[in-house]
């Protein structure tokens, strides 16, 4: 079975039980710049897990392109991957458990066709107020697993979510493949490291919902969110021994070995690394990120840059990333169509940054240079140095240890160690803020700031420029935050005009009224928004009077009166061409 065939099979096994496929979304999350990347199947669903209705219903499913950036320094052994697909379908508030694991147990056996004795299950052990999930073990067993097939575990191993800090969660039943050698010692099971297990599904029951102060209340609605790993499930179905052994990663690596001249037995870690990486980058220009100091941007120049250093230490010198781009283009193209879209876009990112990367480590060449006549009375060259030249250069420690045993010079690992974890611990926590802020959270608040958003929206475009078009929007409880593009400042007289205007609408107590209807209808209403849909082929649209029509998932206010008054806090730059404006509501 190839990946597209997996793709499908999962696909249409769940179209035959009832569900509706929904698209793959974009890696970046639509409507919310704080979430770096779409990490899981659900993050686009956060919405409907909490009870919004989804316009496809309420069994939904899909392949969905994710980015995981926490172990991107890993990437190089068998199983960690930063881009990877994942299969999913859910339940919003229909079935539940028992249709679940049916359903998963169907697929195992039917599709991936994997025996019942390479199988193992876990399920929630119980914790706090949550009870242990006996239900789950003797549903597993109606299905001939056996007690030593069904492991319990408490809430670090079988528990997901919330994704942030708040938002909807649940036990889960986590479904293993056992390669079948012996345990490694008495306490082996599917939480060992040893390799017999291998993660493969997640059933998530996503039936609590956990604040603000890390308290659990029951959802509206008992929720189903699965979730299987694409290359794992592949790895196992074809009984290779990496998800790198896959079909997945055939055309990359042969790429790799014809522009190398070397064999990926040579220096597999660089090979894993260089396609696993471009692999990344390829999807996140596919999807307009591009590279930068910042944000996703960021996460996207490491990549290349990090691909970069083992492409050179394979031997691949000059600019030849874009041959490799093309590779993945071409095998992802059936599946993602926007790879083929936006190709000459991709192939005119990638070069660039990987030009601008090849200066850059010349640069940090010189000042390595510098560094040994600033050093020359020392045998050691010291950690602060050795961390600049990683930070400012992305000179992995690695290449200054060689360059600098060509000199007699030892680094000053320690010290280095101690400066890069600092480093990782700040940005880790950095990247913890971040997803705290971005998931949505449905409080009367954020979706009455929600409405004003497409107050403010429609304001731009009919006030100052009908040109005007969302780049971002971010809301807190707090206050909404809108971007858009716009090349100069605006007056205080345009900004007076913008809340005049909104406040108006308010004032009017306007009906907002959501209506669902296929993509192509939508779009020749002439309703504005990403038209990439995330939501699948009906969509909903929320129109308020005859001043705003805007594609969007919701959740809204039923009337515009509900917001109370608009006030802008702040304009300002966000980036070339971009300006930004803060906003509140309430009664002023
Ligand atoms: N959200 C769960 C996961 O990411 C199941 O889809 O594993």
């Amino acid at each position: 079975m190839d990946a597209q065939e997996l793709r499908e099979a999962y696909v249409d096994f769940f179209i035959a039980r009832g569900h509706k496929q929904i698209r793959s979304a974009s890696l970046i999350p639509e409507n919310d710049p704080t979430v770096l990347f779409t990490t899981a199947g659900m993050h686009p669903l956060v919405p409907y897990l909490l009870g919004e209705k989804h316009p496809e219903g309420k069994r939904l499913c899909d392949f969905q392109k994710c980015i995981r950036t926490g172990d991107i320094d890993e990437v190089g052994d068998a199983s960690h991957l930063t881009f990877f697909e994942m299969l999913g379908n859910w339940s919003l508030g229909d079935y539940f458990k028992k249709e679940s694991i049916e359903f998963s147990f169907d697929l195992l056996q039917t599709v991936l066709k994997i025996p019942i004795d390479h199988l193992a299950v876990t399920a929630f052990a119980g914790e706090g107020d949550i009870p242990k999930d006996i239900e789950t073990a003797e549903l597993w067993k109606s299905h001939g697993f056996k007690d030593d097939q069904i492991f319990f575990y408490g809430r670090n191993d079988n528990w997901w979510g919330p994704a942030g800090q708040t938002g909807p969660c649940g036990p889960d039943t986590e479904i293993f493949y056992d390669d079948g050698r012996k345990k490694c010692g008495p306490n082996c099971g599917p939480s060992c490291h040893c390799g017999k297990y291998t993660e493969i599904w997640n059933n998530v029951f996503m039936q609590y919902f956990k604040d603000n102060d890390g308290k659990f209340t029951t959802l509206k609605q008992q929720n189903v969110d699965t979730g299987m790993g694409l290359e794992r499930a592949l790895r196992i179905v074809n009984g290779v021994e990496t998800v790198y052994d896959t079909s997945l990663f055939t055309g990359i690596i042969k790429k790799l070995e014809e522009l190398s001249g070397k064999k990926y037995s040579d220096d597999i870690k660089a090979f894993r690394i260089i396609s696993d990486h471009l692999r990344a980058a390829t999807f996140m220009l596919g999807d307009g990120v591009v590279p930068a100091k910042i944000g996703q941007g960021y996460i996207l120049r490491r990549l290349i840059r990090r691909a970069s250093r083992y492409m050179s230490n394979i031997g691949i010198e000059g600019i030849n990333m874009q041959k490799i781009s093309e590779v993945i283009v071409n095998e992802y193209s059936p599946a993602y169509s926007e790879l083929e879209k936006n190709k000459d876009s991709i192939y005119t990112q990638i070069t660039a940054e990987e030009e601008k990367f090849h200066k850059t480590l010349r640069k940090g060449l010189r000042r390595f240079d510098e560094m040994l006549s600033e050093n020359v009375d020392s045998k050691i060259l010291d950690g602060e140095r050795v961390f600049q030249l990683y930070d400012t250069y992305g000179f992995p420690v690695e290449l200054t240890q060689e360059l600098a045993a060509e000199k007699n010079l030892t680094v000053d690992l320690n010290d280095f160690n101690s400066r890069f974890k600092e480093h990782q611990d700040k940005s880790r926590a950095g990247a913890d803020q971040i997803f705290k802020g971005g998931l949505a959270d449905n409080s009367e608040e954020t979706t009455k700031l929600h409405t004003a958003t497409h107050l403010l929206n429609a304001a731009l475009r009919n006030i100052v420029d009908p040109n005007i078009r969302q780049k971002g929007s971010n809301i807190t409880a707090e206050r909404l935050r809108f971007d858009f593009n716009f090349d100069r400042k605006l007056t205080l007289e345009e900004l007076k005009a913008l809340e005049n205007y909104v406040n108006d609408a308010i004032k009017a107590d306007i009906p907002v009224v959501c209506k669902e209807m296929n993509h192509d209808e939508a779009k020749t209403s002439g309703a504005i928004g990403v038209f990439e849909s995330k939501y699948g082929e009906i969509v909903k649209v929320y129109s308020i009077g005859d001043i705003s029509s805007e594609l969007c998932g919701g959740p809204h206010v039923t009337h515009t009166g509900e917001l109370e008054g608009f006030k802008i806090l702040k304009e300002e730059s966000s980036a070339a061409g971009v300006r930004r404006i803060k906003a509140v509501i309430g009664k002023f």
